[in-house]
């Protein structure tokens, strides 16, 4: 990685710290670590000259990027491209590539979509489900069940991915056939917001099969009655949005409900697993979920970057981003700024992970994050109920992904209570 003080890349502007490390590079996308905190030192806006890009990773500029829709916008993409002078691969979304004011009214369906009410409804079922699904898991082990047994089992594969497939799909409607798409799905799209690398050509073949029975499936008629999928078209049959843009914000769910919450669920697992004294903890203090999911999200923040486009009124820290320019923010990074929080790189319960911006922040902040809670909560509390330990049993392998910091595999051991 080197870092130099030069004026070369912003024509005209003041000299900005230069980095010449791909943040989508291999080496950063498995352990992002080294280059949040040279970012963080660097200053508040730096220059990425593998990419041509500007980045922010202080905690404190990139809230209030997050919060500038009109410097920062969305509407010109939130990935590499910039749609203002490249053509969209595929159609925009109506949400997270929109700014306001077409941004507004889809906003406001899923926010009332998604809300307490769905949120009191869905409770009971999902903490069924997740019983359930600990109950078998932890019932199919050696020791049958038995309390003092102890079960090997993957978590990423038996917990974080399973649990969310099993409840999201049926909450927006979904038929059974298919539903194997989803994850493969919204991994290509989170790795296509980065550069055309090797992660993306790796899925191109499959997109369009892929792609298509997403559109297929966001049609009317491919969806469940009574699940979040008709809703929003009955939504559009009251005329809060259009009919064009219902299909676009029955995708959204498909394309960040699913695996974002499937790779915070297992960075939940994986932080619990390694710190054993936190799962004693938690298991003394069952009211903490909220807090370990919350917490997790902060250290090991699922969704680790997103672009905006700047536009003139564009400044960070005082210093103004040329109009059109790509500007990464990086929220891994700003969740683990030493300037924001004590002792950053620890995961504890004790902390208030609150201002965050693992979900994002102002306009475009998870409309979702509700639900994701939800699901952790249950999912949590079902495994705090019958697990007395929990530790890592082998070295967890990551998942290269250009926004995601996923995992493929996280190896565990529970000993039953
Ligand atoms: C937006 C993260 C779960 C739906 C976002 C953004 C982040 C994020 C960082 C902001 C994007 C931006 O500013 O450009 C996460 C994480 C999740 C999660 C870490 C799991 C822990 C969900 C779930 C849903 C969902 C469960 C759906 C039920 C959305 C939508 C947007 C969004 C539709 C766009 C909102 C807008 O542009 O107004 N999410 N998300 N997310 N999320 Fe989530």
């Amino acid at each position: 990685m080197t870092e130099t003080l030069a004026g070369g890349a912003p024509a005209g502007g003041p000299s900005l710290p230069v980095i010449d490390t791909d943040p989508f590079g291999h080496e950063v996308l498995t352990d992002p670590l080294p280059l949040d905190a040279a970012l963080r030192e660097a200053g508040p806006l730096v220059y990425l000259s593998a990419h041509d890009i500007y980045a922010v990773a202080r905690h404190e500029h990139v809230y209030a990027a997050l919060r500038d829709w009109q410097g920062f916008q969305s509407g010109a993409g939130v990935g590499l491209y910039n749609f203002r002078t490249q053509k969209a691969w595929r159609p925009l979304s109506a949400l997270v590539e929109a700014d306001p004011p077409h941004h507004d009214a889809p906003r406001r369906v899923l926010s009332a979509l998604l809300g307490p009410r769905t949120q009191r409804r869905l409770r009971a079922e999902w903490t069924a489900a997740a019983r359930d699904m600990v109950d078998r898991l932890l019932t199919t082990g050696p020791g049958d069940g038995r309390a003092g047994s102890v079960v090997e089992f993957d978590a990423v594969t038996c917990l974080a991915e399973a649990f969310p497939l099993r409840v999201f799909p049926d909450a927006l409607g979904l038929p059974e056939d298919g539903r194997e798409k989803l994850l493969p799905f919204s991994d290509f799209l989170l790795n296509a917001f980065g550069p055309r690398n090797e992660l993306v050509a790796r899925d191109a073949p499959r997109a369009r099969e892929l792609s298509d029975w997403v559109v297929a499936h966001c049609e009317r008629e491919a969806l469940a009655e009574g699940g979040f999928g008709t809703e929003i078209w009955s939504a559009a049959d009251r005329g809060e949005i259009t009919p064009e843009q219902a299909p676009s914000v029955v995708r959204s769910l498909f394309a960040a409900g699913v695996n974002t919450t499937v790779h915070a669920l297992a960075a939940v697992l994986y932080a619990l697993a390694t710190h054993p004294a936190q799962w004693r903890r938690l298991r003394a203090e069952p009211g903490l979920v909220r807090v370990a999911f919350e917490e997790a999200v902060r250290w090991a923040s699922p969704v680790q970057t997103f672009f905006r486009t700047a536009t003139a009124s564009a400044r960070v820290d005082g210093v103004a981003v040329p109009d059109g320019a790509k500007v990464l923010l990086f929220l891994g990074a700003a969740n683990r700024d030493p300037r924001r929080w004590a002792d950053p790189d620890a995961y504890d319960l004790s902390r208030d992970p609150s201002g965050h911006v693992g979900f994002g922040f102002g306009i475009h902040q998870c409309v979702g994050q509700n639900l994701a809670r939800l699901e952790a909560e249950c999912l949590l509390t079902a495994l705090v109920e019958r697990v007395a330990e929990l530790d890592a049993a082998g070295p967890a392998r990551r998942r290269l992904n250009n926004t995601l910091r996923a995992w493929d595999s996280i190896p565990v051991r529970a000993r039953i209570a």
